[in-house]
């Protein structure tokens, strides 16, 4: 089949053209390359094709989903703190730019659409493990924008019979995120100052948990949802079902790269939820899904890929 992936240079986006292309299919990417880079597709170039052009510009996207019969819309800014300081292109990408995808993919007759979606729409709601029953509470643009997509995909496959999947993922991590940018994930800054044998600062006592997921298992939802039968219109948690606190993360990476640094506290950060835990049984009962990943052997991986690149 024909896949367009949006976001395609991006963190998640590469690896799920890498699988794609292991996989026989035909891959074409639309990025704007504002936080994605072709480096990341360095090693496949030449077997996919990569349109530089942005998802908020609706002709362009259709020339890129002509004949696809899946798109996988992972194309955001993907950043909470960027969707509070400038609001407006933040929705613009992350909402318009979902729009002009379900349009263009209802145009070029595709048969099935995944989204990238986020566990920021549960938001303020204590409860833990979140499941997908609950109600979304978001509380940043982003989250916002998530649900907001959400809703689209749900309403375009009722009225238009597009089949539409929305993966809520948790902190992904696995190669090629990058360390350096002011929005990246903990997992990514803290491995690389650990194997640089710089010192880590937790944002308050290190006592608060996240749901890691490996990035290969993330790469497994999305082939399951845009492959399985009867679950169009619904959303699905993508994590390990696992919490790992902030302490316990710092010593399974120090143990990973036989290294270890100093540990400073500082304020937790404004704004930061406490701790993060999925139910994945919807995704295990429905998708077929299990993260065949876990958070110790994913760590190992990505800590032998940084050390090696
Ligand atoms: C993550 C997602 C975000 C998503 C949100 C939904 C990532 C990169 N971000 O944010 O897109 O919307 O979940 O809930 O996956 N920390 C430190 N020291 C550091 C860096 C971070 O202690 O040097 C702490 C943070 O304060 C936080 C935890 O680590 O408590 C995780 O932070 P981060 O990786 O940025 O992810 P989330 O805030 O969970």
């Amino acid at each position: 089949m024909r896949a367009l992936v949006t976001g395609g240079a991006g963190f998640i986006g590469s690896h799920l053209c890498h699988r794609l292309l292991e996989l026989g299919h035909e891959v074409v990417v639309l990025d704007n390359f504002f936080s994605g880079s072709r480096a990341n597709l360095r090693a496949i170039a030449e077997h996919v094709r990569i349109v530089e052009g942005d998802v908020r510009d609706l002709a362009t996207v259709e020339v890129c989903a002509a004949g696809c019969e899946v798109v996988f819309h992972e194309a955001a800014i993907v950043s909470v703190p960027f969707s509070v300081e400038r609001p407006q292109e933040s929705h613009d990408v992350n909402i318009q730019g979902t729009l002009n995808v379900l349009q263009a993919a209802r145009r070029a007759g595709t048969k099935r659409l995944v989204f990238a979606s986020s566990a920021a729409i549960y938001g303020e709601e204590p409860t833990l493990p979140k499941s997908e029953g609950m109600r979304p509470e978001p509380m940043s643009p982003y989250g916002v924008e998530k649900i907001t997509g959400e809703h689209y995909l749900a309403t375009w496959s009722r009225l238009f019979g597009l089949e539409t999947v929305a993966l809520r993922y948790f902190n992904v991590f696995g190669p090629r995120q990058d360390p350096k940018s002011a929005y990246s994930g903990v997992i990514s800054i803290f491995v690389d100052r650990i194997l640089g044998g710089r010192p880590i600062t937790f944002f308050g006592d290190g006592s608060q948990c996240r749901d890691f997921v490996y990035v290969a298992n993330v790469i497994d939802a999305n082939i399951l949802a845009a492959t399985r039968d009867g679950v169009s219109g619904r959303a699905f948690n993508v994590a390990c079902g696992k919490r790992t606190t902030l302490l316990e993360l710092a010593t399974l990476i120090e143990r990973a790269a036989g290294v270890t640094v100093a540990r400073s506290f500082t304020d937790a950060r404004a704004g930061d939820i406490k701790d993060s835990l999925a139910d994945i049984a919807r995704a295990a009962r429905d998708l077929g899904y299990a993260p065949g990943v876990g958070v110790e052997e994913g760590l190992k991986r990505l800590v032998d890929h940084v050390r090696t690149a």
